[in-house]
């Protein structure tokens, strides 16, 4: 008897500045997920949280013609856990269960997608869902919290100031010196809380620096202002939940001065190097760092770990880590999977059931406490 096929939600979209990187994603994803194994329900998520199921709901939403599309939602109630269609009626809105789901893979990129909201949502529904927990989540999107867990473990990177924009607001002057004091120019500014090198600036004096302040601290309550290295960018592929496994690592060579927002998606002459041309010592030595941090944020399912290798020293810093990396086809996660002798198809396959055998180790965990007499 064949087996029973799994009902899959794909959500993507979302309300974030990678809204497009991510219907980009699943149309990957999409394309691959066998039909004789996978019963897909596609679910568009708008710019303005809007939530639109439908066939081809990739491409019309890719084309902007979404009129077509059925409004429809996952509930937080186990009971009711599954896909809903939803009809706005006069009294309010009337809900039908358009199906079950086994599980369900955001391919969401950055805020609300990336950051622990949606997990928290699915975790709550009872669903099983690919890719990391509330935890890993949304501490791999603070890059703040995030490299404290990392200096916790013993695990590099670089040296970094946190600056709430209330302080910018009050005293730039004061701020300034506080960030120069912790290194020379250049520096980097960074919101907190944000992918997709948006809001970042490279930074080579002083006026650059208070401009970087304020254009961050537009995107984030909290700004990180970084020693700037001359730096490799090596990238590394995490998969798995109690024993996760890295990729071979690789390089990404950016066609601007950074791997800015315009050198990542733009012009789209940024190249990949894999495997990154490492020597096996530092190669095994990226390696076992991203399973250490990826374990030490609880992360799983899958992750990307960023590193850099400083050029003059050889030394190593971990810069981030993303959750839920760019997947299409031609993008690093996917690709070092490829060069470690894992298929796209593979991957996919092989995250589904991650995500399931995740399910089955929650459900073991007891959620009453029994007061024994
Ligand atoms: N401290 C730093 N030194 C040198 N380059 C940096 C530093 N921080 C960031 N960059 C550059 O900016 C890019 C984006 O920064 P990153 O921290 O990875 O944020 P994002 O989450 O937006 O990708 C990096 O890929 C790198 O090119
Ligand atoms: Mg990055």
């Amino acid at each position: 008897m064949a087996a029973k096929k799994l009902r899959m939600a794909v959500l993507f979209g979302g309300r974030s500045g990678e809204h497009e990187v991510s219907l980009m994603s699943a149309r990957s994803v999409l394309s691959v997920l066998d039909p004789a194994r996978y019963d897909v329900y596609q679910v568009g998520i708008t710019q303005e949280g809007t939530w639109l199921t439908g066939e081809n709901a990739c491409d019309l939403m890719e084309n902007g013609d979404t009129k077509n599309l059925t409004h429809c939602t996952i509930l937080p109630d186990p009971s009711r856990s599954g896909l809903y269609g939803m009809q706005i009626t006069e009294n309010g809105l009337s809900l039908e269960m358009i199906t079950a789901l086994d599980v369900v893979f955001p391919v969401l990129h950055g805020t609300y997608g990336e950051d622990g909201t949606i997990q928290g949502l699915l975790e709550l529904a009872d669903l099983a869902y690919i890719g990391a927990g509330v935890t890993g989540s949304s501490v791999g999107m603070d890059k703040s919290v995030f490299k404290d867990v990392m200096r916790a473990n013993n695990i590099p990177t670089v040296e970094s100031v946190i600056i709430l924009r209330s302080d910018i607001k009050k005293n730039i002057e004061e701020v300034i010196r506080r960030a120069e004091g912790m290194s020379a120019y250049p520096l980097f500014v960074k919101p907190a809380n944000l992918g997709s090198s948006v809001g970042i600036s490279k930074c080579n004096n002083r006026s650059d620096l208070g401009e970087g302040l304020m254009d961050a601290a537009a995107y984030d309550r909290r700004v990180l202002v970084e020693r700037g290295v001359d730096a490799h960018e090596i990238e590394v592929s995490v998969l798995g939940n109690d024993m996760p496994i890295a990729s071979v690592p690789g390089e990404v060579l950016p066609s601007r001065e950074f791997y800015s927002y315009e050198s990542k998606y733009i012009d789209g002459t940024s190249r990949l190097l894999i495997p990154a041309p490492l020597s096996p010592e530092i190669a095994a030595e990226i390696r076992q760092m991203a399973v250490h941090a990826y374990v030490a944020i609880d992360c799983c399912g899958m992750a990307r770990i960023d590193f850099f290798v400083e050029k003059a020293t050889e030394n190593i810093y971990l810069n981030e880590i993303n959750t839920i990396p760019g997947f299409t086809s031609i993008s690093m996660y996917p690709k070092l999977w490829e060069a470690t002798g894992l298929s796209y198809v593979e991957l996919v396959d092989r995250l589904v059931e991650l995500a399931r055998e995740r399910k089955v180790d929650r459900d073991l965990t007891e959620r009453h406490f029994r007061r024994t007499k």
